[in-house]
């Protein structure tokens, strides 16, 4: 499947080295390949790497992330760290196969400050998010998912606009501009970091809930 010549959601991303990246038909392998070179933003400057979505180019459910962890950046690879341990372990407690699992972030490059030795996480502004929304509109127009999951409110807010509250609509499905219906639900990232295990565990449940609802949809919707 091919992204359209140019996307219906705004601008290509483009950049000091790279005008109209999304123009063209163009397959995720090409995508990813223009997003390794882009320059819309300045996030560039302090990543190791673009890390691009991974997944089937026919995938039927979307996860969309906020951006690339410190483990992602290294290895090139979205949610490879302990909130993709506990997405993947989720998922498949709810019987989503991964086969038809495309997994991507609103933002493609690490944002992070140095604290001592570390490199700390730090949210990406409104700006580099309508940043890289093209490169996620073409991600979507190629993959063609029957649903997109949004995970915390970077990616519900890069989907739905800045009104957006996962608290207020999480676990509904709802209509964006992009295409196929939305669901918004927590980071999973938000469970680890809850302060106790009763807490964890409460955050664990409604999150897998959430995710049941999505398998519920896509076995509805295969008919
Ligand atoms: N958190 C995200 O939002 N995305 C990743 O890829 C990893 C952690």
């Amino acid at each position: 499947m091919r992204a359209r010549k140019q996307t219906r959601h705004g601008k290509s991303p483009q950049g000091a080295t790279e005008k109209s990246a999304t123009e063209g038909s163009l397959s995720l392998e090409e995508l990813r390949a223009k997003a390794a070179r882009c320059r819309a933003c300045d996030l560039w400057k302090n990543a190791t790497q673009t890390v691009f979505g991974e997944g089937a180019e026919r995938s039927i459910v979307m996860f969309v992330g906020e951006q690339p962890g410190d483990q992602e950046d290294r290895a090139g690879r979205p949610f490879v760290g302990p909130a993709g341990g506990l997405l993947d372990a989720v998922r498949e407690e709810v019987g989503i196969d991964r086969r038809g699992v495309y997994v991507t972030n609103a933002v493609k490059h690490f944002k992070w400050e140095p604290r001592g030795k570390r490199r700390i996480h730090k949210k990406p502004s409104l700006r580099e998010v309508a940043a890289c929304k093209p490169w996620l509109a073409a991600e979507i127009d190629t993959v063609k998912p029957k649903v997109v999951v949004c995970l915390g409110a970077t990616a519900a807010q890069a989907l739905l606009g800045p009104k957006a509250r996962v608290t207020r609509d999480r676990g509904a499905l709802l209509e964006s501009e992009f295409g196929p219906p939305v669901m918004l639900t927590v980071h999973p990232a938000s469970i680890l970091r809850s302060p106790d295990q009763a807490s964890r565990d409460e955050a664990r449940a409604r999150f897998r809930e959430d995710l049941a609802k999505v398998s519920s949809f896509l076995k509805k919707a295969r008919g």
